[in-house]
């Protein structure tokens, strides 16, 4: 998988992970009354291989989706190449050196956003939350400003810096979760599903401030993330990780025509039926909807179009790329399944 490698002589990468594999120990469970009794004494332990031999690297203001099933390991991946968790084997370089040892040097060119939790204190109001990390990171007073600024300027993020903390609504904290993870100007942005859970002007938000900051700082951004729209909209690169495998790499239609060289035809009737097609997958009937899957390679969507219209008049038609969450299905189920 070379995508993504500099040739020899020329700068390195901004991030390298090279062989990276993590287990997690988990005490098994014994079963009943006897199992029970048994936990208290002896522990026993098994090892799940949360990330296995997994490299690839990240060249500087790439915006990169990561992204897999749930349980795919992508969490885990995130936390190594960040600095929160050691790896069990292989290494992450980031700007040349080791996170798993350089650990302090390394952070203070990172920064983290996990949609799940935050970084921000419940107990403070926003803007004081920030003045917490500007100690903690010692960032100096103009850096501090000028990025307040700039934040301000993307996220609007003045308005709410007087509310506490525990009292933001959750689009609200993402963008006060942002700007503190970009308060101490790292040139590795991190972000473990940034969007989860919010609604269509939270996302927006999101991404104006994914592209704002990789525009204007040159941020190279690593966005882990469920949601099609995310990628589609702000993803040039996709990388594909199932099991703690890597299972795609490349530019996100690449990838697209390589695992799913299918569209979608949807087409309203006036009435009726829908009739079959050779060349087409018919997957799905509803009142006067109904829906093709063909291979570009087979059919063109104006000859579907057309020998579909031959047999049954047409009122309405649209043509759908597949989407990242048939490119998913796919990537998961394996060969057997591309049709
Ligand atoms: N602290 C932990 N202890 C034990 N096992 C863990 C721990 N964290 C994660 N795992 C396991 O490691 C695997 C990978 O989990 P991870 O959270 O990295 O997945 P993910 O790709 O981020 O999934 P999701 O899309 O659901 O967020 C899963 O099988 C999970 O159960
Ligand atoms: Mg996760």
């Amino acid at each position: 998988m070379l995508y993504g490698k500099k040739g020899q002589g020329e700068d390195m990468s901004v991030i390298e992970v090279k062989n990276l594999t993590k287990d997690y120990k988990i005490n098994k469970k014994g079963k009943g009354l006897g199992g029970a009794v048994k936990n208290l004494f002896v522990r026993e332990k098994t090892v799940v291989r949360a990330v296995k031999d997994l490299s690839f690297s990240i060249e500087k203001g790439e915006i990169v989706a990561f992204i897999g099933p749930n349980g795919a390991g992508k969490s885990t991946t995130v936390k190594m190449m960040s600095g929160i968790l050691n790896p069990t084997g292989g290494q992450v370089l980031v700007n040349g050196k080791d996170v798993a040892k350089k650990r302090k040097e390394v952070v203070m060119d990172l920064g983290v956003v996990f949609g799940q939790r935050t970084q921000l204190n419940w107990d403070l109001r926003l803007g004081e939350s920030f003045e917490l990390l500007k100690r903690i990171y010692r960032i100096p007073d103009e850096r501090y400003k000028e990025n307040l600024k700039v934040m301000d300027e993307i996220l609007g993020i003045n308005e709410i810096i007087d509310i506490p903390v525990r009292q933001l609504s959750l689009g609200q904290r993402m963008r006060g979760d942002l700007v503190a993870a970009m308060l101490h100007s790292p040139s590795v942005l991190f972000l473990d599903e940034p969007t989860i859970g919010l609604d269509v002007e939270g996302k927006y938000a999101i991404r104006k401030f994914i592209k704002e900051i990789n525009r204007v700082k040159g941020t190279t951004v690593i966005l882990t993330t469920h949601d099609l729209g995310d990628i589609q909209e702000l993803c040039e690169r996709l990388i594909i990780i199932n099991n703690g495998e890597l299972m795609e790499d490349g530019p996100l239609r690449e990838v697209t025509e390589r695992i799913a060289p299918f569209k979608t035809l949807v087409v309203e009737f006036y009435d009726g039926e829908a009739p079959k097609h050779a060349k087409a997958e018919l997957f799905y009937h509803e009142g006067n909807i109904a829906k093709y899957r063909f291979r570009k390679a087979d059919i063109t969507a104006a000859q579907l179009i057309d020998e579909i219209a031959q047999k049954q008049a047409i009122k309405d038609v649209s043509i759908e790329e597949a989407s990242i969450d048939d490119i998913i299905r796919i990537a998961y189920q394996g060969s057997d399944d591309k049709i």
